[in-house]
């Protein structure tokens, strides 16, 4: 008889990615040989119920979208992880306690090239008892247009937690600054040097140790930001990128993230990489969502069967010492790669693909041809778009993972 292992997917709005992952896992339908075990997996969507705190929870891995904002699923999660050894993707500890903006404190502090960032107190408050005593007493009046100054322009003022550019305005001097403050509310808000003009901007997707390098376009249409573009960037600033992305995810202990880097004058400026619940739908990633749930099944299942342990301690001291030493700053980043490489298992990783799901590439090239892929593309394509535009859209969509089926099967006939 197998052990079964079980895997949760704790979801939100998310229809396409969850759809695939669990269809091709069907499709593989895969058993594992562990330590004379014989183990399967079971796949299962995770309902929102009261829940009594010691009452056991019986998931070896969730994969979750809900921790950032959903405090129930929140507070299951954590609890899971305490008291049953849950292993959650992502460390919801973390993700509740850093922000954005200590994302940017913490890569400084291990010397990566973010730009100049300040903080500034909120324009306005919620009343509470002690606000008003706090303030006259300790609040100073401040100027404003220094801060702008002491930054440069142009900025980027944006809230210090953000997310889906919800309140970011680019500001050009003084006055832009003043009105784009005056319209910021409560939130707290970083001001940061804009890196421009720049001569290339990506998402770096990582999954586990899996990193994926995408070239991006802020300006584009929504459906368009993603590029399918290959060999922008050569193979040292590959390998920086992907110890860039390993370091930051390392750090937090987040196993699911996307960066978004700047260069300009050959320097890669990371500007936002505190995203956890990166974005995963085909309707933005499209020739890319096949690689991100190829990426997930990979390294849920190996947490899963082999019962990788979670790192509750995050352990900076081992970041900070190569942060104080006196190497070169890429050299501090292969080291700090290096650290991540290790914290993410990633030599037991390749070596679990190689000898578990050889047949994972194969399930995945077949399952994108299906008429069942295209109807969860279709699906979410209706959610997303109006009516008159469903068939467009689907065709556009589908047609760039028809594409991706190409150079797949190129990849796989290459045998690389
Ligand atoms: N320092 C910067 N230099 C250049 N562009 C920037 C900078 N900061 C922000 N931007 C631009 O503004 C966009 C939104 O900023 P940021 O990514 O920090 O906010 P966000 O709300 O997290 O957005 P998202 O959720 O889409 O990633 C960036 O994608 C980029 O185009
Ligand atoms: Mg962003």
């Amino acid at each position: 008889m197998a052990t079964v292992r079980r895997i949760g997917l704790s979801l939100g709005a998310d229809l396409c990615w969850p759809a695939f992952y669990e269809d091709i896992i069907a499709a593989l339908n895969p058993t594992f040989s562990v330590g004379g075990e014989r183990v399967s997996v079971d796949i299962e969507r995770i309902t929102i119920e009261p829940f009594a705190l010691q009452a056991p929870v019986a998931y070896d891995v969730v994969l979750d979208r809900l921790t950032h904002w959903y405090h129930t699923s929140r507070e299951w999660i954590k609890k899971a992880i305490i008291l049953d050894g849950t292993y959650v993707l992502n460390n919801p500890f973390t993700l509740q306690s850093m922000e954005k903006h200590t994302s940017y404190v913490a890569m400084m502090r291990l010397g990566m090239p973010v730009p100049e960032t300040w903080m500034l107190p909120p324009k306005g408050y919620e009343q509470a008892p002690d606000l008003d005593v706090t303030l006259a007493t300790y609040a100073r009046m401040f100027d404003l247009s220094a801060v702008g100054d002491a930054v440069g322009y142009p900025a980027f003022l944006k809230p210090y937690e953000g997310g889906g550019w919800v309140g970011v305005s680019r500001v050009d001097g003084a006055d832009e600054l003043q009105r784009a403050y005056d319209e910021s509310g409560t939130s707290l808000m970083n001001l940061q040097k804009a890196v421009e003009p720049y001569d290339l901007f990506l998402r770096t997707l990582g999954v586990g140790p899996q990193v994926n390098v995408i070239r991006y376009d802020p300006d584009a249409a929504l459906h368009d930001r993603y590029k399918v573009e290959f060999g922008f960037v050569d193979d040292d600033e590959l390998r920086l990128l992907e110890d860039m992305v390993l370091t930051i995810n390392a750090f937090f202990g987040w196993d699911f993230n996307s960066c978004e880097t700047i260069r300009r004058d050959g320097v890669f400026h990371p500007i936002d990489f505190a995203n956890a619940c990166p974005d995963s739908q085909v309707t933005s990633l499209h020739y890319h969502i096949p690689w991100l749930v190829k990426a997930k099944i990979r390294w849920s299942l190996f947490c899963a069967v082999t019962r990788r342990p979670m790192r509750l301690n995050p352990e900076w001291g081992e970041f900070f010492a190569v942060a104080d030493s006196d190497m070169a700053y890429r050299d501090k980043l292969a080291a700090y790669g290096e650290i991540a490489r290790r914290r993410f298992d990633a030599d037991r990783f390749t070596e679990f693909c190689d000898e578990h799901l050889a047949g994972l590439d194969e399930a995945a090239y077949e399952y994108f041809a299906t008429d069942r892929a295209r109807g969860i593309v279709r699906n979410k394509v209706a959610a997303t778009f109006p009516e008159h535009e469903v068939d467009e859209f689907t065709d556009h969509f589908f047609g760039l993972i028809e594409f991706w089926r190409r150079t797949e099967a190129d990849r796989l006939g290459s045998g690389s």
